[in-house]
C-alpha cells in the first residue's frame, strides 16, 4: 500500500528520531556543560549571570518603561503593575527594516529604536513629554525620568543590571560594530540624542522577562524556577544558588545583592553542545548550519527553535523533490519561483498548519501548500509525506526541548522538595506547534529522575508578555538602586 515515495518520506523522517537514551545522555551532558558554564566563561553554554538576584511575588507597583528587541518586530511599551499580581500594557510595535537587521551599523539600528520611544511617549506620556522638554528649555537640572527595561535577546555578558557588551548577533541579525560593545549604553546614548525623558535602567534577556512575568503573575510558595523561550530562537533562565556560580568572583566591580543567596541565570541554551557531542544530526541539519551566517554556534537552537524548522523541513522536502517524485505528479505544479527553492522560504507556521491538519482530505496541508510554497493540486501522497516529515522535525524539537528542562530540575534539587515547581514558556513554536507540550512530556517521563511524578510535580504554563512585564519589573527592582534617583511619578 505504501507507495515509493511514502516510503522514502518515512525513511527519512527515522533519522529525526530521539529515542529516550538518546534524551538521557543529552540530559547528562547538559548537566556537565552547564556546570563547566557556571565555572568559567568562554564555554559552550554560557550561563550568563543576570544580577537579579529575586523573582517577584506580586506586589510589586509603579509606571515602567519596556522596550523589546530581539524578533522581527521592536516593542515599545508602558507597563502599569497594579500590585495585586495583575497589570495594564499600553504597546507599540514595528516591524525592524531588514537593513538595519543586517547591513546598517550599530548607530542606525539604535537611533531607530530611539525614535519610536519617542513616538510611542508622544502619543502615549505626551503630557509627561511636553513637561520635560519644557523644563529642558528653560533650563532646570531636576530630571524626573522614566525607568526603562531593555529585553534585548541576544547573548550579553552582563556587568551589572543595567550594563552588559554583546558576545553575538543570532536569528539572523547581524551588525558586527554592536559586537563587544555595551547596548544598554547604545541605546542610552541614542535616547539622550534625542532628549528623550528615559533612563535605560535594567538590560533583560526574554527568558528572564519570562521567569519574572510568570513569577509576578502565579505566585506560587516557591516562585517560577524556570522561564524558558521556544520560539524564533530558543534559550531559558532559571534561579542559581549564588554560591554555585563560581565566576563571578572573577567579574571585575560586580555589584549585586546577596541576600536571596540566588541569581537568575541567563543560560542562552541555544548554544548547548556547540561541539555536536551528543545532539543528534542529520544531512539537513549539517547543510542548514554550513549555509547560515553563525556556522558552529546555536546548534541546539538550530534544532529547535522556530527560525530554523521550516528550513529543515523546506531541506528534507526538496530532497524528496529532487529524488523521490515528490509533487511530481502530471496535475502538480510547483512554480520555479517558488519559496520551496529558496533559503528560509519556508514559515515555520506551515508546521503547524500541516501538524494540525488530522481530516482524512488534509485540508488545511493543500492549503498551506498553496499558500506559502504556490504549490498546487498536491496529490494525496504528496500530503501525506509533508506531514511525515513535518511531525518527525517537529517531534523531534519538542523532545529535545525536554533536556534543557530536565537538566535544570536535577540540577537545582527541585524535584526533591514537596512544591510544585513552575515553569513559564513564551514562544510561537511552544504556543502553535500542535502538541509541542505533549511530545516534551513524554521525553521528560523517560528522564529517570523525573519519571511519572513529574506529570504534576512540574507545572509548565504560559507566560505571556515577558519582554514587557518581566522587563517592567526588572526596571522596578534595579530602580530602587541608590544610583538611580527621582523616578517618574509611580501611579497611574
Ligand atoms: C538568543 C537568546 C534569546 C532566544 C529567544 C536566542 O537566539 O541567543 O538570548 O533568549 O533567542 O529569543
Amino acid at each position: 500500500m505504501s507507495s515509493p515515495l511514502l516510503a522514502e518520506a518515512t525513511r527519512i523522517a527515522r533519522e529525526f528520531d530521539y529515542p529516550a537514551d538518546q534524551v538521557q545522555r543529552g540530559v547528562a551532558e547538559y548537566i556537565r556543560q552547564s556546570n563547566e558554564g557556571l565555572a568559567k566563561e568562554n564555554t559552550t553554554l554560557s550561563q550568563i549571570p543576570t544580577f537579579v538576584t529575586a523573582v517577584p511575588n506580586g506586589t510589586e507597583k509603579g509606571l515602567y518603561l519596556a522596550v523589546d528587541l530581539g524578533g522581527t518586530n521592536f516593542r515599545v511599551c508602558s507597563v502599569q503593575l497594579h500590585g495585586d499580581t495583575t497589570f495594564s500594557l499600553t504597546q507599540s510595535k514595528i516591524m525592524i527594516p531588514r537593513e538595519l537587521m543586517a547591513s546598517g551599523t550599530s548607530k542606525d539600528l539604535f537611533t531607530f529604536l530611539a525614535r519610536q520611544i519617542e513616538a510611542f511617549l508622544r502619543i502615549h506620556h505626551n503630557e509627561h513629554f511636553e513637561a520635560h522638554q519644557r523644563r529642558r528649555r528653560e533650563g532646570h537640572e531636576e530630571e524626573e525620568l522614566f525607568d526603562l527595561g531593555f529585553t534585548f535577546s541576544f547573548p550579553v555578558r552582563q556587568y551589572g543590571i543595567n550594563s552588559g557588551t554583546l558576545i553575538r548577533w543570532t536569528k539572523g541579525f547581524n551588525i558586527p560594530d554592536a559586537v563587544g560593545h555595551d547596548v544598554c549604553a547604545l541605546l542610552q546614548s541614542a535616547i539622550d540624542h534625542l532628549d528623550l525623558p528615559v533612563r535605560v535602567a535594567a538590560l533583560v534577556n526574554d527568558t528572564v522577562g519570562t521567569l519574572m512575568a510568570r513569577s509576578y503573575t502565579s505566585p506560587g510558595e516557591t516562585g517560577t524556577l524556570i522561564g524558558a523561550i521556544f520560539g524564533t530562537g530558543t534559550n531559558g533562565a532559571y534561579v542559581e544558588k549564588l554560591e554555585n556560580i563560581t565566576k563571578l568572583k572573577h567579574i571585575k566591580d560586580a555589584h549585586y545583592d546577596t541576600h536571596t543567596g540566588e541569581m537568575i541565570i541567563n543560560a542562552e541554551w541555544g548554544s548547548f553542545d556547540n561541539q555536536l557531542s551528543v545532539l543528534p544530526s542529520t544531512i539537513y541539519d549539517r547543510d542548514l548550519d554550513a549555509d547560515s551566517n553563525n556556522p558552529g554556534i546555536q546548534m541546539f537552537e538550530k534544532r529547535v527553535s522556530g527560525m530554523f524548522l521550516g528550513e529543515i523541513l523546506r531541506r528534507a522536502l526538496l530532497d524528496l523533490y529532487n529524488n523521490a517524485q515528490l509533487f511530481k505528479a502530471t496535475e502538480t505544479s510547483v512554480p520555479s519561483d517558488s519559496f520551496l527553492h529558496r533559503q528560509w522560504g519556508l514559515d515555520t507556521s506551515l508546521l503547524s498548519d500541516v501538524e494540525g491538519d488530522t481530516l482524512p482530505q488534509m485540508p488545511k496541508i493543500k492549503a498551506a501548500l498553496k499558500e506559502h510554497l504556490a504549490i498546487e493540486n498536491p496529490t494525496d501522497d504528496d500530503c501525506k509525506a509533508v506531514k511525515i516529515l513535518t511531525h518527525a522535525i517537529g517531534k523531534r524539537a519538542a523532545r529535545l526541548s525536554a533536556v534543557p528542562l530536565a537538566a535544570v530540575l536535577i540540577h537545582t534539587g527541585k524535584l526533591d522538595t514537596d512544591d510544585i515547581v513552575d515553569v513559564g514558556v513564551d514562544g510561537s513554536v511552544v504556543e502553535f506547534y500542535p502538541n509541542f507540550e505533549g511530545h516534551l512530556r513524554d521525553a521528560l517521563r523517560e528522564v529517570p529522575e523525573v519519571g511519572v511524578a513529574g506529570d504534576k510535580k512540574v507545572r509548565i504554563g504560559i507566560s505571556k508578555d515577558g519582554s514587557g512585564v518581566g522587563a517592567a519589573l526588572i526596571a522596578l527592582v534595579a530602580s530602587k538602586d541608590e544610583t538611580l534617583k527621582n523616578p517618574v511619578e509611580k501611579s497611574s
